[in-house]
C-alpha cells in the first residue's frame, strides 16, 4: 500500500530528473532522482521491461523490495519507502549521502556500518548484496541500500545452516569493505569469517554456472 498517492506510471523525464544509474545488466533498474510531492525522491524503475517476458520478474523485484522497505520503516539505516509507482517502479526517500569509499572510512563510520548490519540481522533480514555502492554515508547516518536480494527469515528458521551462512557472508562483505578502505589486514576471528565453508563454495559455483547460462540466453 502506498503511503502517498504516487503516480501509476513513471513521470516523463524533464529538467528536474537526474539519472543516478542506468540499468545495463539483466534486470537492473534505471535509478532516478526527481521531486515527488515536493520532496526529492529516488525512483527505481524497471519500465524498460514493460511488455517483455521478464516483466513478471521485474514486478516481483519491485514488490519484494517495497515490502522489505515497508517492514523496515522507522529503522534509520534504510531509506524510507514512499510507495510503488505502478507495478514496475518504487519510490523512496533520497538520502543525500555519498557511497562509502576511501576517505570516509573512519573508525566511527565502520563501527556504524557493522552496527547497521547487526540491526538488519536482528530484524530477521539478510542483505545478500553488500558492497560500497550499496552503502551511503550521510554524516552520522549509515544507510544500507538495495534490498532486491534481501531475504526475510522466519524466527524459527534463523539458526538453519543456510541462513547462518547468509549472515556470515553479509559480515564477510562488510569486512571486505573495511579491508579495502583501511588497507588493514584482518586477523583472528575476522579472518575466519572471510573463509566460506567448502559446501558453500560448491553450491555457489553451481549457481554461478546456471546464472551465466541463463544470462547468456536472455541478454
Ligand atoms: N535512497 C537513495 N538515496 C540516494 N541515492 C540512492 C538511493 N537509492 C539508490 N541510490 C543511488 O542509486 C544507485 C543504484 O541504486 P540501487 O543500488 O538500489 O540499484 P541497483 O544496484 O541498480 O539495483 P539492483 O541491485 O536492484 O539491480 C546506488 O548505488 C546509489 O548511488
Ligand atoms: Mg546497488
Amino acid at each position: 500500500m502506498n503511503t502517498l498517492s504516487l503516480p501509476v506510471r513513471m513521470p516523463a523525464q524533464d529538467a528536474t530528473t537526474r539519472v543516478l544509474k542506468r540499468g545495463e545488466r539483466l534486470l537492473e533498474p534505471d535509478v532516478y532522482l526527481l521531486p515527488m510531492h515536493g520532496v526529492p525522491a529516488v525512483v527505481k524503475d524497471y519500465g524498460r521491461y514493460r511488455r517483455t517476458p521478464l516483466a513478471p520478474l521485474a514486478r516481483m523485484l519491485v514488490r519484494r523490495e517495497a515490502r522489505t522497505l515497508r517492514r523496515l520503516r522507522g529503522w534509520r539505516h534504510a531509506p524510507r519507502l514512499m510507495g510503488r509507482v505502478g507495478g514496475l517502479a518504487l519510490a523512496m526517500e533520497f538520502v543525500p549521502g555519498r557511497p562509502l569509499s576511501e576517505g570516509q572510512g573512519d573508525d566511527g563510520t565502520l563501527r556504524r556500518l557493522r552496527g547497521a548490519l547487526a540491526g538488519l540481522h536482528a530484524h530477521g533480514y539478510t542483505h545478500n548484496d553488500l558492497h560500497p555502492a550499496n552503502v551511503l554515508v550521510d554524516s552520522e547516518r549509515v544507510v544500507l541500500l538495495d534490498y532486491t536480494a534481501a531475504l526475510r527469515v522466519p524466527r524459527w528458521l534463523r539458526r538453519a545452516p543456510l541462513l547462518r551462512e547468509l549472515r556470515r557472508s553479509d559480515l564477510a562483505n562488510v569486512l571486505k569493505i573495511e579491508q579495502r578502505i583501511t588497507g588493514r589486514a584482518l586477523a583472528g576471528r575476522h579472518a575466519s569469517v572471510m573463509a566460506a565453508p567448502r559446501w558453500v563454495t560448491a553450491v555457489r559455483d553451481v549457481w554461478k554456472r546456471f546464472y551465466h547460462r541463463f544470462k547468456g540466453r536472455t541478454a
